[in-house]
């Protein structure tokens, strides 16, 4: 799943938490010229300000070569090594690594989170809202490019990590990406943090890329939320031992300011004392059950005001209470760790992922005396969920029937305002045997699912070319190629052949416009060209 793969990951492989992290040296830089990351705040207090001004630390790796960024003004865009390219105005040097397409680029900067009419705004304001100030400064971020080291090594995750396989993530280069979650953000956001008066919390909205499958809920960009609150040591007390019972006191005291909610709650995740989702050992076990319950709380108030706005236009009789459960997860930046799932439908959904923040990452921040909680979530799920919208491709049209359908601070069920016809067109073909030494499909130990993206049961390994036919391959040249007008590729069909032993697949790819009715001629083009790619670009044989 897009949003947040890892509760399916945390029952498929439990174990995978104790495999050895082995460490990563950050890809080598590449020429590379980059301003230094800016957050730019919702919030217009002067403090807010001050911190928009504030340059952030670089996040550059180390070996970084300037280019001249004149020559960048004529970038090449074929994708090719050693050609550049400029994201978000700033120039980057294409390598063997490059995967970025020019067609998930070009959704780069449509920043859909400041449009206060948009669904994606009008919810993120509604989670805003949920985590108020003082205590919570609010950002957004526009760039998407973070290098591997933020959105990857920082966080603690393992060398062999599906996530971070080109497959699955897309790459400007060896040493930068687009951003797979807004966790990248997370250690230069806790670097914002500053002493115990000033403000503890932060969310931060902002876009997010993953290669991924094409259906109605997955899209290569996507939204994400991620909130953060830390609880320092009062640095006027002297002694450790008293700043800490001051600080559980305090802890204890807001905890019980939360306002209560009537949603019904099962929490299957308590127990921080075994190995299943252990609590941290620098940490004390009462400090550990007050950050987790004022992180519990604080997100049960969040599902309660989502959930009152997405009743607002039932009448008061068709209203039904909530039921959202807590379940064990893993994530690597935090322990134990935590997934909210809402019943809906009558089944229930994965919403969101949260935990202890890990005490090595406060660390780097130069938090090294706070404890604290941090929680993401996909912004499209909720305002599918509030608005009733059917199709995540929706949130990028420019289609005045939709987007005038929505007003700030509103949530209004969306009226559906066409259903054009679909066009099936299957593609079959012989994939290329994989070359020696490649990995197996889903031998690493992460099962099949992973935070920040990165399916294990369909990725091939982490090398830089992809060792053999991937899933997402075809889901890439198939956006790359139709764009939104593709609406769902499946595949129905899979054999191995008797004597030779090659697999045969086929897919069928749905092409359907949201805003129009496709003509032959228009999808046969799209379908012969998505052949031709197939071929040239994975070797595959048509069928
Ligand atoms: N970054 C995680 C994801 O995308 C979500 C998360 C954020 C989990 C913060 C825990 C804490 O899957």
């Amino acid at each position: 799943m897009q949003l947040l793969r890892t509760g399916a990951f945390l029952r498929a492989a439990r174990s995978a938490r104790f495999a050895v992290v082995q460490s990563r040296t950050a890809p080598s830089a590449t020429t590379y010229i980059r301003t230094p990351s800016r957050w730019s705040s919702s919030q217009v207090a002067a403090e807010q300000q001050q911190l928009q001004q504030r340059s952030f630390p670089e996040q550059s790796v180390a070996g970084a070569k300037e280019v001249d960024p004149a020559k960048t003004a004529e970038s090449k865009s074929d994708g090719q090594p050693g050609h550049q390219k400029t994201i978000a105005g700033a120039p980057y040097v294409l390598d063997n690594t490059t995967n970025v397409t020019d067609s998930i680029l070009n959704l780069v900067g449509r920043n859909l989170y400041e449009h206060p009419d948009h669904p994606i705004c009008i919810t993120r304001k509604l989670i805003e809202s949920c985590f108020p100030q003082p205590e919570y400064n609010h950002f957004t971020m526009s760039d998407p490019v973070v290098t591997v080291r933020d959105n990857f090594d920082v966080l603690g995750f393992p060398a062999d990590h599906p996530g971070r396989s080109r497959t699955d993530t897309y790459y400007v280069n060896s040493s930068h990406l687009l951003r797979t979650h807004t966790s990248a953000h997370q250690h230069a956001a806790f670097q914002t943090l500053g002493s115990e008066e000033r403000t503890t919390g932060y969310t931060i909205c902002a876009d997010v890329y993953r290669r991924d499958s094409i259906d109605r809920s997955h899209f290569p960009v996507f939204h994400q939320m991620e909130g953060a609150r830390v609880w320092g040591l009062d640095p006027d007390i002297e002694s450790r031992y008293a700043a800490q019972s001051a600080r559980t006191a305090k802890m204890a005291t807001q905890l019980k300011a939360l306002p209560s909610t009537s949603i019904i709650v099962e929490d299957n995740a308590t127990n921080f004392s075994t190995d299943v989702n252990p609590m941290q050992p620098e940490h004390d076990p009462t400090e550990v059950q007050l950050v987790v319950s004022h992180l519990k709380r604080s997100l049960e108030y969040l599902m309660q005001q989502i959930h009152n706005a997405a009743q607002q236009s039932i009448p008061q009789s068709a209203r039904t209470p909530l039921q959202v459960r807590w379940v064990e997860a893993y994530f690597p930046f935090t322990s134990p760790s935590f997934e909210l799932e809402v019943l809906w439908n009558g089944e229930w959904l994965e919403l969101l992922g949260s935990g202890v923040v890990q005490q090595s990452i406060l660390n780097k921040a130069g938090l090294t005396r706070g404890i604290g909680w941090a929680w993401g979530l996909g912004i499209e799920r909720f305002a599918m969920l509030l608005f009733g919208i059917p199709d995540i491709r929706l949130f990028w049209s420019t289609d005045k029937r939709f987007l005038q359908q929505f007003s700030s601070g509103k949530i209004t069920k969306f009226e559906p305002f066409s259903k054009y016809p679909p066009c099936y067109k299957d593609i079959a073909f012989w994939i290329n045997p994989a070359p020696a030494g490649a990995s197996p499909r889903g031998a690493t130990p992460w099962g099949s699912a992973a935070a920040a993206g990165g399916d294990a049961t369909k990725a091939s390994p982490t090398e830089t070319q992809p060792a053999a036919f991937h899933e997402n391959d075809i889901m890439e040249v198939v956006r790359d190629v139709a764009g939104s007008l593709a609406e769902d590729v499946k595949l129905v069909d899979e054999f191995v052949h008797p004597t030779s032993g090659r697999k045969s697949l086929c897919y069928r790819i749905n092409y359907r416009s949201l805003e129009r009715t496709l003509t032959n001629e228009e999808v046969n083009r799209l379908h012969d060209e998505v052949a031709k790619r197939m071929k040239a670009q994975f070797g595959v044989e048509l069928r």
